[in-house]
């Protein structure tokens, strides 16, 4: 197997709604990727990998075309990217078996996410524990080349070459039988969150990125900020809400919002957080407006949506059965 051409994958939880973090640290390089390699991103709504800590099948239906909603939305395009469901392939946990019998125990004993996850109260399942190694099949399933991140899975794409490499050592009599993937980092690793911690679900101090009016302006609001009075001079570089708007103002604006803080002033009247905060939740509003009515029009469509999982999935599957009819064949079995 011979590996020039760039594939790209990458699974997503569908957990919650996704936030300014979601969408600046993830799935901007997404979609961006779809452009400079149509025909060779694959992504997919990790709903098998979801079941190792939600048990609601409602919960899990309902979240898995809400994201699939989401991409569509921010700009998935179906003619250039693959959106499926993970369970919509279930040749990838045929593979899943056939690694995980040439990965050792210490390997898998290694993983941070695991004994992070146990910490936060998940509970302790062989599917949990084994997680890297159905995302190690997710990945080498269908040859891909380049995996984009956040830094919390760097070391399971590790692992996936790790699994790779024995696979290949056990059957690939000289050959590869399959691919070793890289992953890559995105630009913008790191969105702070309505706290002043990095902006996660878990910490209940997201953005959502479809929120709009008097609800984003209130979520906005409640960014935390210093007790600096109104007129007062501010520094930008430690205030969140600054941070916030660099993702979406260009330098030159960036540039007069500053000078806006540092004279604690605008047009000659006082200029202060809630100022910069309005400033915020407008260019959040505009940002995503476009999105937003995509959004909107989906959920009034819900066929529109299934269509183009399906239609995913059914190319998906053919990589994936030439992989693993591949692999099958080289461990003696089929
Ligand atoms: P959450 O913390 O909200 O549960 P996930 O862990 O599911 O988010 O992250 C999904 C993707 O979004 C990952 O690629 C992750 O790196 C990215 N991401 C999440 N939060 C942030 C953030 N605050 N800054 C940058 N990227 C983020
Ligand atoms: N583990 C990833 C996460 O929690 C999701 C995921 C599953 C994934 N399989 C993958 C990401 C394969 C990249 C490639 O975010």
């Amino acid at each position: 197997m011979t590996a020039q051409r760039t594939r790209v994958l990458s699974g997503i939880q569908p957990s919650g709604t996704k936030h300014l973090g979601n969408y600046f640290g993830a799935i901007k390089q997404h979609l961006e990727l779809q452009h400079e390699h149509p025909g060779e991103a694959y992504y997919f709504i990790a709903d098998y990998h979801a079941l190792t800590s939600l048990r609601d099948a409602a919960a899990l239906r309902a979240s898995s075309l809400e994201l699939a909603r989401t991409y569509l939305a921010l700009g998935l395009d179906p003619d250039k990217a693959l959106l499926f469901r993970q369970s919509d392939v279930p040749e990838v946990t045929e593979l899943a078996w056939l690694l995980a019998t040439v990965t050792g125990m210490g390997l898998l004993e290694r993983a941070h996410s695991y004994k992070d996850k146990l910490q936060n109260g998940i509970k302790p399942t062989v599917g949990l524990f084994s997680y890297p190694v159905l995302m190690a099949a997710d990945i080498l399933i269908y040859d891909a080349t380049l995996v984009p991140v956040g830094k919390d899975q760097i070391q399971h794409v590790e692992m996936t070459q790790d699994m790779a490499t024995h696979f290949n050592e056990a059957y690939g009599s000289g050959g590869d039988l399959l691919v070793r993937p890289e992953f890559r980092l995105s630009e913008a690793p790191f969105v702070i969150g309505t706290d002043g911690q990095k902006m996660s679900t878990s910490y209940g101090n997201t953005l959502p990125l479809f929120e709009s009016g008097k609800r984003l302006r209130k979520l906005v609001s409640a960014i935390v900020t210093d007790s600096t009075p109104l007129g007062a001079p501010l520094a930008p570089e430690r205030c969140s809400v600054f941070a916030l708007l660099q993702l979406f103002a260009a330098p030159a604006e960036l540039e007069r919002i500053s000078s806006h803080y540092r004279a604690g002033i605008r047009d000659g009247e006082p200029f202060g957080y809630g100022h910069a905060k309005l400033l915020l939740a407008e260019y959040i509003e505009q940002h995503f407006a476009a999105a937003r009515a995509r959004k909107e029009h989906l959920l009034a469509h819900p066929d529109e949506v299934e269509a183009v999982l399906k239609r995913s999935a059914i190319r998906a599957r053919q990589t994936a059965r030439a992989t693993i009819d591949r692999c099958k064949r080289a461990c003696g079995l089929a």
